[in-house]
């Protein structure tokens, strides 16, 4: 729903308003207005919903609801240059935009999430240069001072918000630069002073086509490309653990693009959606910013996780490894009284989440005291564990996010599923790149067990001094045939 801006923008984009001159227009546009604020009215109530797993869906159901009225009323309501264009955009865009949704598996939804932003950013930097050329090329049009300035900041944070999201979504991807991985931050030679420089640029560029518009096609093509180094600028030098951040900052940045390209056009329901999205899109930048005990200045400014190398290739040599299969594990298990389940981003790649709660069913069956470990940024997406133990039908209440580890020290065991950076000591470490980051303090379980298939790192690319402990055992494997070999012992018992 999110992103459904991006098509009220485009909609926006082939329309024009009408004239008002008597009071069937007047009633019209009251009319108009009534409606966007049942739209907007229904986004606010969504979203509240939104942020609890049982009225998720009739949150999302509302906003959809929400986001159809508005749409239908922009058509209705405008007087449109051509229904043609528009059912073709339509068209073409449903097409790749289900076989998007369809293709995607859960492990790539992050970068998918991430091009959703950048598109919400390149459909309002688009608005706003059509705007601009509108009034550029009409001779007896006025512009308002603030209708320029919005052309100017849409123009600005849209393309921003485009190239920062593919680069996040490159980084995220994996992709490779010359064989380097653009995952890896990269700090420019005066990086940020650069920045800065540009974007003071944009700025007078902006000032440049609000003062004097009839000669700024120039100064807007050079806005353009100038904010879309901005952004590669802005995103190239974080990396690491910090990407959840930079993912929910490009969202909000998505949502004040949206936002300004409201005033340009004098949208209403432009402007709300847009504000609701940049303002959710803040608060889980700061949710995911206290998560990893960052602030938002210190991520922005990057080039944590340069030490992601030398810490990653830290030998394993001489370390001793305990291990187990699934029998000894079941049988440990079964005599626990109090076990933790935290599952990780190799949950999601096993797709483990069905194997974990039968686990945890069966566990709970012996009487057994068993709760789930979720991390604010554990997995790729926030909410992301909760999503699958959702979907496979873990009851809410035996969630618990990091309190749970008032109750450590009277676990008898630490299950691990998939989780790497985020039950990781190395946090508790001075000068590591996820210094700071609060986790799951397993090691002071009884027993931890970690199912995992390597002893590779996890996204922050650094080893776990965890998998070597003496109350640690490795159980190897891919999380859903492990998981799934531990119910089938524990059945046959
Ligand atoms: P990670 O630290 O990324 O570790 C995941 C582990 O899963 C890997 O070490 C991998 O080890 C294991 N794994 C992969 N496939 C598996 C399989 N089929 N079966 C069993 N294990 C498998 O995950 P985490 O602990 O969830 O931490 C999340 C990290 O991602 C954090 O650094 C976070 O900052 C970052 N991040 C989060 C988000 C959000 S918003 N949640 C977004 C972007 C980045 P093996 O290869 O040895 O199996």
């Amino acid at each position: 729903m999110l992103h459904g801006h991006l098509g009220l923008g485009l909609l926006a984009n082939v329309t024009s308003t009408l004239p008002t001159p008597d009071t069937h227009a007047s009633l019209l546009n009251l009319g108009i207005n009534l409606a966007y604020l049942v739209s907007a009215a229904l986004f606010i109530f969504g979203l509240k919903m939104l942020s609890h797993p049982r009225t998720a869906r009739t949150g999302n159901l509302l906003s959809a609801v929400g986001m159809l009225i508005a749409i239908v009323v922009t058509l209705g309501s405008r007087e449109i240059v051509s229904y043609w264009t528009i059912l073709a955009g339509l068209i073409v865009g449903s097409i790749i935009g289900a076989f998007l949704a369809i293709r995607v598996q859960m492990t790539a939804m992050p970068q998918m999430v991430g091009m959703l932003n950048g598109f919400g950013g390149l459909a309002s930097a688009t608005v706003a240069l059509a705007e601009f050329i509108r009034v550029y090329l009409d001779p007896h049009r006025d512009p308002r001072l603030d209708t320029l300035i919005s052309i100017g900041l849409s123009a600005l944070i849209g393309m921003v918000t485009f190239t920062g999201s593919v680069t996040a979504f490159g980084k995220l991807q994996g992709w490779k630069f010359k064989g380097t991985p653009l995952s890896n931050p990269l700090l420019l030679p005066k990086h940020h002073a650069l920045s800065v420089l540009l974007l003071l640029v944009c700025v007078a560029l902006g000032a440049l086509i609000t003062w004097n518009y009839q000669q700024g096609l120039w100064a807007m093509v050079l806005l353009y490309v100038i904010a879309a180094v901005l952004g590669v600028m802005a995103v190239i030098p974080i990396g690491g653990a910090d990407m959840p951040v930079v993912i929910s900052l490009l969202n909000s940045y998505s949502g004040l693009a949206a936002m300004t390209t409201g005033f340009a056009l004098d949208n209403y329901c432009l402007i709300i959606s847009g504000s609701l999205v940049g303002a959710s899109g803040i608060i889980l930048t700061k949710i995911m910013c206290d998560a990893m005990n960052r602030s938002l200045l210190n991520v922005v400014a990057g080039g944590f996780g340069q030490e992601i190398t030398a810490a990653g290739a830290t030998s394993t040599a001489g370390k001793t490894v305990r291990q187990m299969d699934a029998e000894e594990a079941a049988m440990v298990l079964e005599s626990a009284q109090k076990v933790f389940i935290i599952p990780g981003y190799g949950m999601a790649v096993a797709q483990a989440q069905h194997a974990v709660a039968e686990l945890g069913n069966l566990l709970v069956q012996k009487g057994i005291d068993v709760r789930y470990g979720v991390h604010p940024v554990a997995g790729r997406m926030p909410g992301h564990m909760n999503v699958l133990l959702a979907e496979a039908n873990v009851p809410y209440e035996l969630l618990s996010d990091l309190e749970l580890n008032s109750e450590m020290e009277q676990c008898d065991v630490a299950l691990i599923i998939g989780a790497n950076d985020v039950v990781n000591p190395d946090a508790r470490r001075p000068g590591s790149s996820i210094a700071g980051m609060p986790i799951f303090d397993v090691d002071k379980a009884r027993t931890v067990m970690v199912c995992k298939r390597s002893l590779n790192p996890g996204f922050a690319g650094i080893e776990n001094e965890l998998f070597f402990l003496p109350n640690t055992v490795m159980l190897f494997g891919d999380a859903k045939k492990m998981v799934s070999a531990i119910v089938a012992e524990l059945k046959g018992h």
